[in-house]
């Protein structure tokens, strides 16, 4: 149990928390796609017509993306890190990272070995379900318990009444990503579960693509799943998020926050 729990806690460490400098400096390929194509269709005009110059291209809309998750292990943190680093790709969107409260008594997690993997991320503020309005687009992650939700978010969804009563988050994005121990151990349906308390707050629930081609691989053991990424941990906990569940974490927060600029 010691031995797994320090993987998690070491194999978490790799994965870096995007700090706003690197939000900054964070490239986006399709962006600069998109933007290169513009540049050239701008300058196709300016060729066409020498007299007109091109107007200038909008400034990116102003969002915010909540990203919320709960951890025993570290596992979902790193996906959490690489969740809101694909949002924060996206030019004009602020990300915030939040934990959800544990539930747990100190005497539960230390049986579990939990206290040394958690120290990874109590530097990450706890999520204020009154601040939950104030976001374009909710991204909530959360570990598998016997095919559903771990309490700990069910809990933090149970606190959004107040925000249900108001219809505050009517029209706003909602998506989920899981993890399980095992490959078959409930990621969609754990996915599927959390998706429920976003409808009846009348959220739009966005998934992951299939144009997010990493789902397709079977080459590896891997999460991934079209309602969301997961990442699968070893009955030991020791396997951490591979490259490729990484790599669709980023896809779907920074597809996320695409959508959810286009809405507002
Ligand atoms: C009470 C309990 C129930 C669990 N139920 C499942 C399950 O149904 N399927 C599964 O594959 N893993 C199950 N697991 C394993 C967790 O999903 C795994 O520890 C978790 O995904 C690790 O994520 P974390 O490092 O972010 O805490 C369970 C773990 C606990 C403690």
């Amino acid at each position: 149990m010691g031995a797994k729990l320090s993987a998690c806690y070491r194999g978490n460490k790799e994965i870096e928390e995007p700090t706003s400098a690197k939000q900054a400096n964070s490239t986006n390929e399709n962006n600069n796609e998109k933007n290169n194509n513009k540049e050239s269709s701008s300058q196709e005009l300016v060729n066409a017509s020498p007299t007109k110059s091109s107007p200038a291209a909008p400034a990116p809309k102003s969002i915010k993306v909540l990203v919320v998750f709960y951890s025993t292990y570290g596992h979902n943190y790193g996906m959490a890190m690489k969740v809101a680093e694909g949002a924060s790709q996206v030019p004009g969107v602020q990300v915030d990272l939040r934990r959800v409260r544990e539930t747990l008594p100190e005497s539960v997690l230390s049986k579990m070995g939990a206290l040394e993997a958690q120290k990874a991320f109590t530097h990450v503020p706890i999520a204020d379900p009154s601040e939950f309005a104030q976001y374009d687009a909710v991204i909530v992650g959360a570990p598998t318990r016997f095919g559903l939700p771990a309490a700990q978010i069910q809990n933090y969804m149970d606190e959004l009444g107040q925000i249900w009563a108001k219809n505050e988050a009517v029209g706003k994005i909602a998506s989920c990503w899981t993890s399980t121990a095992t490959q078959h151990g409930g990621q969609e349906s754990t996915i599927l579960a959390m998706h429920r308390p976003f409808m009846h707050l009348g959220m739009i629930v966005v998934g992951l693509p299939y144009t997010c081609t990493d789902q397709f691989g079977v080459d590896e053991v891997r999460g991934g799943t079209p309602y969301g990424t997961s990442t699968i941990t070893g009955g030991d906990g020791s396997r951490m998020p591979s490259e490729a569940e990484l790599r669709m974490a980023v896809f779907q927060g920074k597809h996320v926050a695409t959508i959810a600029q286009k809405l507002v």
